[in-house]
């Protein structure tokens, strides 16, 4: 059965094709994972702080996610770099990334949600790290990170239900 290609715009597949900063960084200041390997959709966020000014001088991400997410994951790194973790924290959300990109079809929103999970999630280990929480950053869970962590709960609940019937067959 074939199945109908989804409408991503041209930047979206060209950022897919060609992604920027896509790979692991060796001297990352914080790494941080998001997504569930089990299904496929995960992302890792490699980010290089400058320590006494806090700003972002490098991003890196590796993704095994879709299409969708992989541009996304591309654009965060380049709207990052040169910006403090607060400027950071304030100005990037899923809808000013899908902006950025052109829009997604509404199915992939999820993915570029994820890359901003996964991002957030990095800034908050690197203060969790150091024992000092900035007073911008808010206790409870972003709705990026909220968002990644109802989707790691959701592929280890179904991954415990498909087992199962996997160890079923012969
Ligand atoms: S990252 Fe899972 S469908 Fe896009």
């Amino acid at each position: 059965m074939s199945r109908i290609p989804l409408p991503y715009n041209p930047k979206v597949m060209d950022l897919f094709r060609n992604p920027k900063n896509l790979g692991k960084m060796e001297d990352a200041t914080v790494i941080a994972v998001a997504g569930n390997p089990a299904c496929g959709d995960m992302i890792t966020f490699y980010l290089k702080i400058n320590e006494q000014t806090q700003i972002i001088e490098k991003a890196q991400f590796e993704s095994y996610g879709c299409a969708a997410n992989i541009a996304t994951s591309s654009i965060v790194t380049e709207m990052i770099k040169g910006l403090t973790l607060e400027a950071t924290w304030d100005s990037i959300t899923w809808q000013k990334v899908t902006e950025e990109i052109g829009g997604l079809p509404s199915v992939k929103f999820h993915c570029g949600v994820l890359a901003v999970g996964a991002l957030k999630r990095a800034i908050r280990k690197y203060f969790d790290d150091r024992g000092s929480e900035p007073a911008w950053m808010p206790k409870e869970n972003t709705f990026e990170e909220k968002q990644a962590l109802e989707e790691e709960e959701l592929a280890k609940t179904l991954s415990k239900r498909v087992k199962p019937e996997e160890e079923k067959s012969p």
